[in-house]
């Protein structure tokens, strides 16, 4: 007999468990199912970004950034290393355990907001009176009935066609977050979000590390004035990058990887690697779903179509996170997971789209808000631009950490902040107090009239703010 429930949420992911546990916090009866299997066979829930995404990658970070801080930094604060290892197995190991601990928060999570947790596969059945049954097959097997579905079952990495994952040469996050030695040359092919950061923890390990990019402009999402500082930093560690190639055959033997490749110019050329990172965006994922039991409308991606409000074409089933259109990030999948809870409890969920931070964690960090100087000037909006170096900025130089800028853009006119942006250390954090003051929509002169503690590096926000109006204090 099907178990009933008010909200059934497939996939615990950030979109996932986020949306499970708040339409539980609203007075739902919910069940939450996932797929993910960790090694011992247990469930792990967190979706991409606990298990093979966020939370990984950035205990990989900050492995490396330690190694590299020993190796090249500590120096210069009088500190001396002698016979300084790298154990890849301890920091893989540690990188793992980080995971775990996550997954069992979010069980701990489920408990606590009463989430009846299911883990197996999840897919439709088709449409009963007034809702839908939803099957759960792997390690539980059971059928589900339920008023709404909240779809959360996230995305993959894309494959080139030219060579498949086998994760032991050829890469795809999942492989590139468990490599068991530094390898000696590494290829990334593409010079996205994955690529830095997976490019970054290998290079600072000893890795030489080419990534080649089929676009001939460097990061061009983000403003071309903190790219530009960014490809110069990344060039200067030894990162090299090779904008606007063409991929050809690729060869995967025993002994390594073989790209060929024309170059900018249209030369032929060849890589060898021991190790290749695929990393040319990810694929929603949709099979196995059953989505046609119940006439769901997905786009030639593979994506469930959704409304500005996540509702997809069939009443009564919500989408959210990777699995729809829009950035692929987790925090975007929380608040649309949030909203969408909101929304079948009646009431008005909201997410901003202009207002969700982005952030790529290598060194130095690059992060941003809002619009770039090319949209505004794209889109005819009269602006102004203020920018500050950290150069400049006393705690950057305690830091020893003076790479970047940051850089504010306001209306000419009303001088509200249109968008920041930050590379340079910690800019993870600083972009916070741009989404806020974004979201109260601040202009520049409240945030140089803000006290801001000294020394910090939100100084340099505050400057940058100064700066929009000509009057920064320290530069
Ligand atoms: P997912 O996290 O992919 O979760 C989907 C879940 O659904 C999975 O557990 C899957 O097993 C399950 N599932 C799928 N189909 C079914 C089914 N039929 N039945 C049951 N379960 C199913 N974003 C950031 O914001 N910051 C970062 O620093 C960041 N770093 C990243 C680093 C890497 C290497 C990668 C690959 C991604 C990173 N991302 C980051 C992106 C982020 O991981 C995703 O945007 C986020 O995980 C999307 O959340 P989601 O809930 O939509 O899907
Ligand atoms: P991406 O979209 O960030 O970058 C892919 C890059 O590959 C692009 O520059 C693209 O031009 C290039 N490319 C595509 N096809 C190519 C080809 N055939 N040859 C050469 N270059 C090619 O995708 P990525 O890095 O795979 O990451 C996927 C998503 O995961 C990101 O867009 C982001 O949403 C998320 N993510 C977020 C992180 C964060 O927030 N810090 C970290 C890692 C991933």
């Amino acid at each position: 007999m099907a178990q009933l429930f008010d909200v059934v949420v497939i996939g615990a992911g950030p979109g996932g468990y986020i949306a499970a546990i708040r339409a539980a916090q609203l007075g739902f009866q919910v069940a939450c199912i996932d797929e993910w299997t960790n090694a011992a066979g247990g469930p792990a829930p967190g979706g991409t970004c606990t298990n093979v995404g966020c939370i990984p990658s950035k205990a990989l970070l900050q492995s490396s950034e330690h190694y590299e801080h020993a190796a090249h930094h500590f120096a210069d604060h009088g500190i001396g290393v002698k016979g300084l290892t790298m154990d890849v197995a301890a920091m893989i190991g540690r990188k793992d355990a980080v995971v775990k601990q996550n997954n069992d928060g979010i069980l701990y999570l489920f408990k606590k907001n009463k989430v009846t947790f299911f883990h197996g596969r999840g897919s439709f059945v088709g449409t009963v009176d007034n809702g839908f049954e939803v099957a759960v097959s792997g390690k539980q097997n059971e059928t589900l009935k339920t008023r709404h579905v909240i779809v959360a079952t996230g995305s993959s990495a894309r494959p080139l066609p030219q060579v498949p994952f086998d994760e032991v040469n050829v890469l795809s996050n999942d492989g590139a977050l468990r490599v068991g030695a530094v390898p000696k040359r590494l290829g990334v092919i593409g010079s996205g979000v994955i690529g830095l950061e997976m490019g970054s923890v290998w290079r600072r390990l000893g890795a030489e590390v080419t990534v080649l990019e089929g676009l001939p402009t460097f990061l061009g999402a983000v403003d071309q004035q903190i790219a530009k500082e960014a490809h110069k930093a990344f060039t200067k560690q030894g990162l090299q990058i090779e904008l606007g190639v063409k991929v050809g055959e690729i060869k995967n033997t025993k002994k390594g990887v073989t790209i060929a490749y024309d170059d900018a110019k249209g030369a032929a050329q060849t890589l060898a690697v021991d190790k290749l990172i695929v990393s040319i965006g990810r694929v929603p994922n949709t099979q196995g779903l059953n989505a046609e039991a119940v006439g769901l409308k997905l786009d030639e991606r593979g994506a469930i179509v959704v409304d500005d409000n996540c509702r997809a074409s069939v009443a009564g089933i919500w989408a959210v996170g990777d699995v729809v259109r829009g950035p692929m990030l987790a925090h975007k999948a929380e608040e649309e997971g949030v909203a969408v809870a909101e929304r079948i409890a009646g009431q008005h969920g909201h997410v901003d789209f202009n207002l969700i931070p982005w952030v790529i964690y290598t060194s130095p960090e690059i992060a941003w808000v809002g619009k770039t100087e090319q949209q505004l000037k794209a889109d005819g909006v009269a602006f102004k631009a203020g920018t500050f170096p950290f150069l400049a900025n006393g705690r950057a130089r305690a830091l020893g950490d003076t790479t970047g800028m940051v850089k504010m853009l306001a209306d000419a006119t009303t001088d509200e902040i249109l968008g920041v942006h930050v590379v340079g250390p910690m800019a993870s954090e600083l972009i916070a107090e741009a989404c806020v003051a974004m979201a109260f929509k601040a202009s520049s002169e409240d945030i140089a009239r803000i006290c801001h503690a000294h020394p910090s590096l939100s100084e340099s926000t505050k400057e940058a703010a100064l700066a929009v109006d000509k009057r920064t204090l320290n530069f």
